[in-house]
């Protein structure tokens, strides 16, 4: 019997082969999952064969992250509690729904994988599984009972006991998750939400805004009904446009927040997230909106908004319920089309200007001069009815305190 294992060639998930091959009698056949962490892949193979995996599948799904997850998140305008702009969170259903073809491929009848059983990602995983593969076997090697591993020596000393002698360093370092849309860092100082992170140590994607250039920098996109397609006046995939906003937005100190934030198992966590290109990507799409929505449109759209990022954020990407509010968010975007220009400044994005053919502002209308859309004389008419229940219920207190 074959199991695919989720596997990423760091320690942890190198253990996971003979203890998979001890513990269960499996053929393990490796899969690492390529959505733009811009690790090093070369060697990899070697290294998960040398630990007795009979394969390794490297597959990179960094577009379809790209275009089928990311986009519908920032039109959503998908953050979860205010501040976290989900990039792990968003990645995961991509990687299950990858596992899954895999192992129908191979004819397997598990799944594994090394998330820990005190975090989100083993939601995201194994709903995504459950989803798309009611059958298949999820084995979640952290929490099973056979794993007796506590610590990065004694994952190092059961590797070696196997025969397999890689250089892991023994000392451990934040917990972080990279993809294309982001970095995620937890662990160390971060666990004491007392603490100053320690950004020069911390931050991979850029520079702090204390460390960013004193000179502004300017950058133009635009969008077609809700898609980015060009960036400084060049025409670039998806993808392309978030490494170089990527590049752009760390430049200039953009888009580090530092959260407590409730995971879906609990308890609060604390974490730091380098999240550069996707801050000025999700601000640039919401100046479009600004635009072109109704104030009606908007108003449902920012709870439909929390709504995805909640969907999103447990792991439930694979639901009615986020197929439902997706059509919802893709009808809004028909005319976010137009150019959004602004300027990176130490960890600010300023605007610069926007245009849409599509823009319902009229500058006649905004404007204090009176025009033939707008008499001042309906304004009374309008705050008269509209003010009318403010009216009565303060009448009725007046009534009230008489008696
Ligand atoms: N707390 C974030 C989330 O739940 C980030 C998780 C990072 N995952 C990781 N395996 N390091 O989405
Ligand atoms: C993990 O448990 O693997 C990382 C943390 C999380 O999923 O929230």
């Amino acid at each position: 019997e074959k199991v695919i294992l989720a596997y990423s060639g760091g320690l942890d998930t190198t253990a996971i082969i003979p203890w998979l091959k001890e513990n269960y009698d499996y053929e393990v056949i490796c899969c690492c999952i390529d959505c733009g962490q811009e690790e090093e892949l070369d060697g990899l193979e070697e290294r998960a064969k040398l630990s007795g995996a009979s394969k390794l599948y490297i597959e990179d799904i960094t577009d379809e992250f790209a275009e089928e997850y990311i986009i519908p998140c920032v039109q959503a305008g998908a953050v979860y509690e205010n501040k976290y702009l989900l990039g792990t969170s968003m990645a995961r259903p991509g990687i299950a729904k990858r596992l899954v073809e895999i192992a129908r491929k191979e004819g397997a009848s598990a799944i594994c994988h090394g998330a820990t059983g005190k975090g989100n990602d083993q939601i995201r995983f194994e709903l995504g599984i459950k989803a798309l593969a009611p059958d298949l076997k999820i084995i979640a090697a952290w929490r099973s009972d056979k794993w007796n591993m506590q610590s990065r020596e004694e994952e190092i000393a059961y590797c070696k006991e196997h025969g397999i002698d890689l250089p892991f360093s023994a000392d451990s370092s934040y917990s972080r998750d990279r993809n294309l849309w982001h970095i995620s860092h937890e662990g160390l100082e971060l666990e004491d939400p007392a603490l100053e992170p320690n950004y020069d140590h911390l931050l991979v994607l850029g520079v702090s805004p204390e460390q960013a250039p004193d000179e502004g920098e300017y950058v133009t996109m635009t969008f077609e009904a809700g898609i980015p397609k060009t960036l400084n006046g060049k025409s670039m995939k998806v993808a392309d446009i978030i490494r170089e906003l990527n590049r752009l937005g760390g430049k200039h100190g953009i888009g580090i927040i530092d959260i407590v934030e409730n995971r879906v198992v609990g308890m609060k966590s604390r974490g730091v997230y380098e999240t550069p290109g996707g801050t000025i990507l999700m601000e640039a799409q919401q100046q479009l909106e600004e635009l072109v929505l109704d104030r009606a449109t908007m108003e449902v759209k920012k709870d439909l908004g929390n709504r995805m990022a909640q969907i999103v954020y447990e792991g439930k990407w694979f639901t009615p319920l986020r197929e439902a509010v997706q059509a919802f968010v893709t009808s809004t975007q028909k005319y976010v089309t137009g150019e959004v220009k602004f300027k990176l400044y130490k960890g600010n994005i300023i605007k610069a200007g926007t245009t849409s053919p599509y823009s319902l502002y009229s500058e006649s209308l905004a404007s204090f001069t009176t025009g033939d859309l707008y008499d001042h004389h309906d304004a009374e008419g309008f705050i008269t009815l509209f003010g009318l229940p403010l009216k009565v219920r303060a009448m009725k207190m007046a009534e009230l305190e008489q008696e």
